[in-house]
């Protein structure tokens, strides 16, 4: 399974990567927002890292950008996301799941554009993103459990589907807006692609106090040992 920060702090990138070797980013307007950059700042910062980290490319270090929510046209979904995409080759469209954007997910999958349906809260709207040949489909984990609805049997349903149909691996599921580490673990153990998650997700899924016992026990024995 990989994983995706869902951050648009170039720091935060930065120490994501160095630290547990994510394999792309997901942005939106909220992460953009809170960066407190300029849109068009924040992707020339995206652009610049993955050119410097030499991983060019949306196949390599895919890295998605939403388009103005505002857009409710197809015609200027597609402009707007010609637009962005002739920034970076890493960059994938980030498009609403409604009429309008698997209208435009589909005409821009036919140009080469490449696309992540995002606000995706069923498996029926999971199902259109495939058929509509998107990179990737957004189903929003943290959200749903948040309003006490379950998560696992959701994500379990949406890979049997594509796996019903050949659409698994061709149209990626990134479980997004993840909380904890226990959600990692059931969207990996039910077959979903990918994770997005902010920083301090994967840092508080790492940590186990039991690692930090058994170092000060080890450390302890190591200077009563006679080497
Ligand atoms: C996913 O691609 C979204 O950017 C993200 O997970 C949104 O949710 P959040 O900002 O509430 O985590």
């Amino acid at each position: 399974m990989k994983y995706f920060l869902d951050s648009a702090k170039i720091g935060e990138i930065r120490e994501a990567y160095d630290t547990f070797g994510i394999d792309g980013i997901t942005t939106n307007p909220n992460h953009i927002m809170n960066s407190g950059k300029p849109f068009k700042t924040v992707l020339g910062e995206l652009s610049d890292f993955v050119k410097e980290k030499g991983i060019e490319g949306w196949d390599v270090f895919p890295v998605s950008v939403e388009i103005n929510p505002h857009l409710d046209d197809a015609d200027e979904m597609v402009a707007m996301a010609k637009d962005i995409s002739s920034i970076c080759p890493n960059f994938v469209i980030k498009i609403p799941c409604t009429m309008s954007g698997i209208t435009a997910a589909r005409r821009l999958e036919k140009i080469g554009i490449r696309t992540n349906l995002t606000l995706v809260f069923s498996a029926s709207q999971a199902l259109i993103a495939a058929k509509n040949d998107s990179l990737f489909v957004s189903p929003f984990i943290g959200w749903k459990e948040s309003s006490g609805e379950d998560c696992t049997q959701y994500i379990r349903d949406i890979v049997d589907i594509y796996s019903n149909y050949g659409f698994l691996g061709k149209t990626q599921i990134i479980c997004a807006a993840v909380r904890t580490g226990k959600q990692f673990v059931d969207c990996a153990a039910a077959g979903a692609d990918i994770v997005t998650a902010g920083l301090q997700v994967y840092k508080d899924s790492f940590y186990h106090p039991f690692t930090d016992y058994g170092l000060e026990k080890f450390q302890s024995a190591w200077d009563k040992t006679i080497i």
